[in-house]
């Protein structure tokens, strides 16, 4: 490819083409390895969003093309949602892309590597783990074909043996009554460099009945489709997820942790107009000095992060529990986070809890988790708020939704000694008992203690001679330039 060099590209610098996965979740940690790579080891970046995301980042988070960090848009293949706008809805998104994205992007890639363009010819595509089809057009311009793998390494080996669980028999499930007949606590005790897990703690698309269902084959067949990847760069740090690592290196292409990718990411930028951000959502910046008029440790932050839908009913049961624990609350409440009718945070609730609480509709999540008057988190336990979460050592309550985050659970209450799960049929007097539990009792002492445990690990993962540190210089001399 450096032979097609037209009379504008640049001669040597490489390129580095990176395709998220559409949405929030996949974005963020593709952005901050995009600008490490950018900042840090001198790469060309081509950045590729779907129209709909660009047309929101523009809107939310002043996002600029610069000559060496271009960003490119390739449409989503699915059509217009009623109200004309996209849809963030993540089974169709995983199965449109798979359909519809590789041609866009094979035409992008081309005109990247067309000898009028005016950036130097791409050398190595880094594509989500959830959008394999991408290594097919690295394929075709004969350069690395890279996965970021933005979930933990620990559900990774999960999707992993979703196909050992339908070769056992014990997916799909045979009927219905599997959901709530104790089913789902089977024991899965036989996955290699994992602590003993449940049938509930794998991602919650195997809780179908249908041998064809969409999103269970499409998640098989993706894991398939990643062993032809020529590395796999994960979000998480060596001390974490040590045991699984290990497992997974011996059955997976070359592994790379190089995270916290935020932390990473944030050192390097640090203090510069470098930083870049990758809100969907425009964020609401008076929560920090809300924050500030709040003691150390004296705040209970809950954030649902960018998908989970909760219903009405669910959303009244956390709004009095939080209430009910007397303490004071960060909320961040989505516009879209409520299914019907989101009647519990009226008038009656505000004079219930006054000045105690403060509800946005985004908040600047990385900076409010390192704020010092926030002394836990209610999370769905989405990987990244996991990751920022500890680099911040905070301690969790835990009520995951779907995907990965049965997992992550699993892990911050059993493994990290970090968190407490709250029951998926949420009740107003676990919550307000946990909140307080979390910010003032003796569990919540040691979930602190050790949350703080693994803020020292991760900072100590990112410095000069840490694991993601060395193993960002050997993704980038041994595959990326290599
Ligand atoms: C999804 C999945 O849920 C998650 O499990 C998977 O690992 C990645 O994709 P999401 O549900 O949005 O992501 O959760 P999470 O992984 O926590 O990502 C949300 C991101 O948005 C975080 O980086 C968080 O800092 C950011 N965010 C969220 C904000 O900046 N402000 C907010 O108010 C909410």
């Amino acid at each position: 490819q450096f032979l097609r060099m037209g009379p504008n590209q640049e001669t040597r610098k490489p390129h580095a083409v990176c395709l998220p996965f559409p949405a929030q979740g996949h974005i963020n940690p593709m952005m901050k390895l995009a600008l490490l790579l950018h900042h840090y080891k001198n790469f060309h970046i081509t950045f590729i969003n779907t129209e709909y995301n660009h047309n929101r980042l523009l809107k939310s988070a002043a996002v600029q093309d610069s000559p060496d960090f271009q960003f490119k848009t390739i449409p989503d293949g699915l059509p217009p949602a009623e109200d004309g706008g996209g849809t963030q809805d993540i089974p169709s998104l995983c199965l449109s892309t798979r359909k519809n994205c590789l041609e866009p992007l094979t035409e992008v890639i081309n005109k990247l590597n067309h000898h009028t363009s005016n950036s130097p010819p791409v050398s190595c595509l880094i594509v989500d783990s959830i959008m394999t089809f991408g290594l097919r057009a690295a394929e075709e311009i004969g350069v690395p074909g890279v996965l970021l793998r933005t979930a933990s390494a620990c559900s990774c080996m999960c999707y992993k043996h979703v196909i050992h669980l339908v070769e056992k028999g014990l997916v799909p499930l045979k009927d219905e009554g599997c959901l709530t007949n104790g089913y789902l606590d089977t024991p899965i005790n036989w996955v290699p460099g994992m602590i003993p897990l449940r049938l509930k703690d794998f991602p919650n698309f195997i809780r179908t009945t249908d041998p064809n269902n969409p999103l269970l084959n499409f998640l098989i067949t993706e894991v398939a489709q990643s062993s032809k990847a020529s590395a796999i760069i994960i979000n998480t740090f060596d001390a974490l997820e040590h045991n699984v690592l290990n497992a997974l290196s011996s059955i997976s292409p070359p592994i790379f942790t190089v995270g916290p990718l935020h932390l990473f990411a944030n050192q390097i930028t640090q203090n510069t107009s470098k930083r870049v951000r990758s809100n969907l959502w425009k964020e609401d910046p008076e929560c920090l000095k809300w924050l500030d008029s709040k003691q150390p440790n004296s705040v209970i932050y809950v954030n649902f992060g960018s998908i989970a839908v909760l219903s009405s009913r669910q959303l009244t049961e956390f709004a009095w529990g939080i209430a009910q624990s007397k303490k004071n609350f960060l909320w961040v409440v989505r516009p879209d986070l409520v299914q019907g009718e989101n009647a519990a945070l009226g008038p009656d609730y505000w004079e219930e809890t006054g000045d105690r609480g403060l509800v946005v509709g985004w908040c600047p999540q990385e900076e409010v988790l390192s704020h010092p008057a926030v002394g836990g988190f209610l999370t769905h336990c989405g990987w990244n708020s996991i990751n920022e979460s500890l680099a911040s050592g905070v301690p969790m309550l835990c009520w995951p939704f779907f995907a990965d985050q049965h997992v992550n659970c699993r892990y911050a209450c059993e493994e990290w000694g970090v968190g407490m799960e709250i029951n998926s049929d949420v009740k107003r007097d676990e919550v307000g008992f946990l909140v307080r539990e979390l910010l003032d009792g003796g569990r919540g002492k040691m979930m602190k203690k050790r949350a703080m445990e693994w803020k020292e690990k991760a900072g100590k993962a990112i410095s000069s001679d840490g694991s993601s540190y060395l193993n960002l210089d050997r993704l980038v001399n041994e595959v990326l330039i290599g």
